[in-house]
Order: C-alpha cells, then sequence, then structure tokens
C-alpha cells in the first residue's frame, strides 16, 4: 500500500477518499500536528495547492507525497455562489442549506455543480499533478436523506431523482466531483509507483 498524505481537518473526507483509493493499493492519512493552512486563494486550485503545500512543510519524509482537495458548490442561478465560500456560507451545515433554500425561492432554474480541485505535491513542495472533477445536478426544494455531509441533502445529480445524501457511498464515489478527481490522481499514482 502506498501512504500518502491528505491535507485535510475533514476526517469524513478521508474515509470517502480511501473507499476509493485502497483499491487502487494507495491509503491516505491526516497529517500529523498542526496543519493550519490560510486558504486565501482565489481559486479551488489555489487553495487545495496551499493546502497540500502547507502538509508538505509540517509533516511526512522526502518520500512522501501530499494530497489536497477544494471543492465548493456553484448554483448558476445565484451567480455560482457560494462557490470558494461554499463552508463558510452560514454558520452550520443546516444553516447553509437554509439560505441556500432561501435564496432559490421561486426559482425555476435550479442547476448547480459541485467542483473539486486537487493537487499533489511532494515534499520541496512541488506540484507533481494537479486536476479538476466536476458533478452536475439542481438544487432540490427541500433537504432529504442523511447520508454524505454539507450539501448533499440538497443537491440532485444529473440523471438521479434523489439527493446525493440518499445515495450509498459508494454510488456518490461514482458520480462525485471528488471521486473524478481522485480516480485521475490514482491513475497518476499508478505509474508514478512503476
Ligand atoms: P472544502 O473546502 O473542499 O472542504 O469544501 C468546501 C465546502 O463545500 C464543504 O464544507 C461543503 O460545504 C461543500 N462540499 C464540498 N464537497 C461536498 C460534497 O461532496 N457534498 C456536500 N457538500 C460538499
Amino acid at each position: 500500500m502506498l501512504e500518502i498524505y491528505f491535507a485535510s481537518g475533514n476526517p469524513h473526507k478521508v474515509l470517502e477518499i480511501n473507499e476509493i483509493a485502497n483499491p487502487y493499493g494507495v491509503n491516505a492519512k491526516l497529517p500529523e500536528g498542526k496543519f493550519d493552512p490560510d486558504e486565501t486563494g482565489a481559486t479551488y486550485e489555489e487553495n487545495s495547492f496551499i493546502k497540500a503545500y502547507e502538509a508538505s512543510k509540517c509533516c511526512g519524509g522526502e518520500e512522501d507525497l501530499f494530497l489536497a482537495d477544494d471543492s465548493g458548490l456553484e448554483i448558476y442561478a445565484l451567480n455560482n455562489a457560494p462557490g470558494l465560500k461554499s463552508a463558510r456560507y452560514a454558520p452550520t451545515a443546516e444553516d447553509r442549506i437554509n439560505r441556500v433554500l432561501d435564496e432559490l425561492q421561486g426559482v425555476k432554474d435550479r442547476g448547480a455543480r459541485f467542483v473539486c480541485a486537487m493537487t499533489l505535491c511532494n515534499k520541496k513542495g512541488e506540484v507533481v499533478f494537479k486536476t479538476t472533477g466536476i458533478m452536475e445536478g439542481k438544487i432540490s426544494e427541500k433537504p432529504a436523506g442523511n447520508g454524505g455531509f454539507g450539501y448533499d441533502p440538497i443537491f440532485v445529480p444529473e440523471g438521479y431523482e434523489v439527493s446525493v445524501a440518499e445515495i450509498s457511498e459508494d454510488e456518490k464515489n461514482l458520480i462525485s466531483h471528488r471521486g473524478r478527481a481522485l480516480r485521475k490522481v490514482l491513475e497518476f499514482l499508478e505509474e508514478y509507483k512503476n
């Protein structure tokens, strides 16, 4: 198993990542010690680099790789909000969902997408690979389901009639922005390992 660092403070994300990565012979672990990056980038890509770079400086050894993601929800009728502010759109996950539903009251075009940028750095903080993944869909009229996290209860993926919080983790991983980006990273790592 290739052990890599996953630069995040969100244990749910590492679980999601490992569900996908373990079958490829890759296992992600959280940085040890103080990992507190300033997410000041103007894009998901920049923020994912900031996180991967920070992790490369705070833990691990010469041979280690540091993966980070940054993601957000973009709602077309709201000029792509909450976007980079997805995690801070309101104080709690429930408040964030309610804010989105309030802002979309009476709006017919509820198209939206999740975007995920991933960056893989080496111990020197150099980018060895970067990619993005997208999941298209729409915002439902009300929350449904208990699975996943964040905006999952109000996001209905294209081709589905249920929210992401109502499908299994395995199914989410197949279609999600993070799953799509991660599989590209894992394909890169298969080459890199050899
Ligand atoms: P992060 O900065 O990449 O951790 O993600 C920013 C925010 O986007 C999260 O706090 C969630 O609110 C939202 N988000 C990202 N990915 C997902 C997902 O897969 N489901 C639901 N919400 C998500």
